[in-house]
């Protein structure tokens, strides 16, 4: 079985990087452990004005804090603070993460992740400049899904703590399955008619709530994850930096495509850290649908 490191040194990722990827994917046992203690919702509020989990607010001090005392990173943008974190001036690789995504499925049980997007300089690049991206899922297994920009390979966590690879060369099949984010009622003309019409087609409803768990999912069984725009939220809900790039840019490697239901959103450089997108990921053919949907 080939192991992270062994993947990573094969796929010619340097040392830093596979450092950094690692020294995250480690990051899963304390992470793990600190569920049982940090079940409460917070009364603080994050950058994007959602409550926050005490998971979350832990999550993030604790990567962060790893990655200051690695000297591995230059800028770390967190989903859970409003600023760039300036670390090691002289350092290749900046970081971009959601900590803990899906939290409000914490005290429920349910699969939740860290989602971890990895630029050469500093953090507001576009998602296709990524060097690397990754998330960490906690389910039943943990496992590492990552692209280096050599295709996309997952790896789950054997009891001594060294991640495994599970399967090499994912490849989003065209498959049938469909989450959609949002109040049905609230939905908007384009994306209603969009649901309508691959509903119309057999595809099947399956939505936990937590965007890396869901896109698990669609990766391995092909179909579409959406958060689509309202009157109310007209850029959606995720987050462009944090959750939409990484997830998209696996996506891509994965032969998939990303789509803010007009054009890809690999290409939108970011103004602002906490700027939200409208987000359709998933097997090409569903993406194509979106976009030509009027
Ligand atoms: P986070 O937990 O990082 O704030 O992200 C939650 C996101 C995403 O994981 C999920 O798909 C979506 O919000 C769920 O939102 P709804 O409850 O509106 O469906
Ligand atoms: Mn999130
Ligand atoms: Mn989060």
């Amino acid at each position: 079985m080939t192991t992270l490191p062994e993947y990573l040194k094969e796929c010619g990722a340097d040392d830093e990087l596979a450092s950094i990827i690692s020294l995250i994917g480690a990051q899963a046992a304390p992470i793990r452990d600190a569920f049982i203690s940090n079940q409460n919702y917070a009364d603080s509020t994050n950058s994007s004005g959602e409550t926050q989990a005490e998971m979350d607010t832990w999550s993030d001090t604790h990567i962060t804090n790893v990655l200051a005392a690695s000297g591995l990173v230059r800028e770390v943008a967190s989903e859970e603070r409003d600023d760039i974190v300036k670390l090691s001036e002289s350092a290749k690789y900046s970081v971009v993460m959601d900590p803990l995504d899906g939290s409000s499925l914490i005290k429920v049980n349910l699969c939740v992740g860290t989602i971890v997007g990895i630029y050469e300089g500093s953090c507001m690049q576009a998602g296709k400049d990524l060097k690397a991206a990754f998330y960490v899922l906690y389910g039943p297994m943990t496992t590492l899904t990552v692209s280096v920009g050599r295709g996309v390979a997952i790896f789950a966590q054997d009891k001594d703590g060294v991640y495994q690879m599970l399967k090499n060369h994912v490849k989003i099949p065209e498959g049938n399955l469909y989450g959609s984010g949002g109040v049905r009622t609230e939905w908007l003309g384009k994306h209603a008619k969009f649901v309508n019409r691959i509903e119309n087609e057999g595809a099947k409803n399956r939505y936990s709530g937590s965007f890396v768990a869901d896109f698990h999912q669609i990766l391995q069984y092909g179909g579409v994850y959406a958060y689509p725009p309202s009157e109310k939220q007209p850029n959606g809900k995720l987050r462009l930096v944090f959750e939409v790039n990484p997830i998209g840019f696996l996506a891509v490697q994965a032969g998939g495509a990303v789509s803010n239901g007009t054009k890809t959103t690999l290409d939108i450089v970011p103004e602002e850290v906490h700027q939200r997108t409208i987000v359709y990921v998933g097997s090409h053919g569903m993406i194509a649908k979106i976009e030509a949907t009027e």
